[in-house]
């Protein structure tokens, strides 16, 4: 039995009469980043209390004790993906990891006569790495055409892919539309036209089950804080073979084994080749910790709860005539909205007075603006600890449409 309220008494910030501007804080943000319940901080802090010391680079207990500790961590995230330990690479989040795709693979194997088929409806994180990539190799940058809804389907890749194109790189579920892509059917396009497809999951692995072995990707990308794990930690799969064809993308301490003063280097295999550096050890402690209380929960019971409060949230605003929804079939608790006659930032502020945080603009998909055929939107997003209450607070606020300027001075 889901418990909503048992669950968010494991979260500092939900169970502490948090207020913002005085009243009880309402988190409708969760597509930006996540709150962190009190197992996840305290494996950050034994990482500084108790276990400090760096990996790979001491032959004392300590060290070797954080050796054991990274194998854990990368053991957890690639069950939890259902990976192999060695395709699971240590990032600072998702747009390092599409980063490191697109130069480490990208730069080294696509040419001006090759294609990079992406969507209007992505994130920044996977549109900019792959301009670059244009600008470095002259690649094209072509785009798979959405749905009137906004969704890809495996009908319009069809359209659009050629033995031109060499990547497909598509959201699991978009930070605006919050569809579910289906990257299945995608990747099998993509395989039987000769790409390979890599697939932004910081919106779908916190949220959704995620199997890349039954997807049948190559690579993989998301954020640990996004999934209720610290900041500054995320992860990169990738499949074996390709990860061992790619270049580094950061070279340094860690991701060699050998160099000398004629330039001559040898690399480490995946998944050091790709971790230059000293890693965010606390980070990659706590990405467990949060992936550990995660299955506690279960995926799919986080998944059902999401599609719970979607449908409420449907079922409460269908008679607010004043409320526009631009993605009233979302697949999850992601909803892109405005009020008739309220910039969307003048709404997000409101709410802010209200104690509701939401997010306004564009959500970093500058592309799909034009899509939308609006300048900014509100946007609200749910997670494991989001209640109906949550909703009903945003929904009554809502109500006052219109007459917002009234309503916030008045
Ligand atoms: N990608 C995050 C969002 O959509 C930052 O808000």
């Amino acid at each position: 039995m889901y418990d909503v309220y048992k669950i968010r008494q494991l979260f500092p910030m939900l169970n502490s009469n948090k207020t913002m501007q005085g009243k009880p804080l309402v988190f409708l943000d969760n597509a930006s980043t996540s709150f962190k319940p009190y197992c996840v901080i305290d494996a950050i802090n034994s990482y500084y209390k108790d276990m400090t010391s760096n990996s790979h680079r001491g032959d004392y207990d300590l060290c070797y004790n954080m050796d054991v500790e990274v194998e854990k961590s990368r053991q957890a995230v690639a069950k939890f993906i259902n990976g192999e330990t060695n395709e699971c690479i240590f990032t600072s989040g998702t747009s390092m990891s599409i980063n490191l795709i697109a130069y480490g693979y990208g730069l080294k194997f696509l040419t001006k006569d090759d294609e990079v088929l992406i969507s209007e409806a992505e994130h920044a994180s996977n549109v900019l790495p792959w301009f670059r990539i244009s600008e470095l190799t002259g690649c094209k940058i072509n785009y798979i055409p959405l749905t009137k809804e906004g969704k890809i389907t495996p009908e319009n890749l069809k359209k659009v892919i050629s033995k031109k194109t060499k990547v497909v790189s598509v959201a699991h579920i978009g930070n605006v539309l919050g569809y579910i892509t289906p990257v299945k059917e995608l990747a099998k396009i993509a395989h039987d036209h000769g790409a390979v497809i890599a697939v932004d999951g910081a919106q779908s692995v916190p949220h959704i089950p995620t199997d890349v072995k039954e997807l049948g990707i190559d690579f993989l990308s998301f954020s640990g804080h996004k999934l209720c794990g610290p900041t500054g930690i995320g992860v990169l799969w990738g499949r074996y073979d390709l990860l061992s064809k790619m270049d580094p993308f950061l070279t340094g301490g860690g991701m060699n084994s050998k160099f000398d003063m004629c330039g001559n280097v040898k690399y480490l295999n995946p998944p050091s080749k790709f971790e230059a550096g000293t890693i965010h050890l606390a980070g990659i402690i706590g990405l467990r910790a949060a992936i550990e209380f995660l299955n506690d929960i279960g995926m799919e019971n986080i998944f059902k709860h999401e599609e719970m409060l979607r449908d409420y949230f449907i079922e409460k605003t269908k008679n607010l005539d004043n409320l526009i929804i631009y993605n009233k079939y979302a697949s999850t608790g992601i909803f892109t909205f405005n009020v008739k006659g309220v910039f969307a930032q003048d709404e997000a502020t409101y709410l802010n007075s209200k104690g509701i945080a939401v997010r306004s603009g564009q959500h970093c998909a500058k592309i799909l603006i034009d899509f939308l055929g609006e300048v900014a939107t509100v946007r609200m997003s749910t997670y494991l600890y989001t209640t109906k209450e949550d909703i009903d607070a945003l929904v009554d606020a809502l109500k006052d449409g219109g007459d917002i300027l009234d309503a916030y001075f008045g």
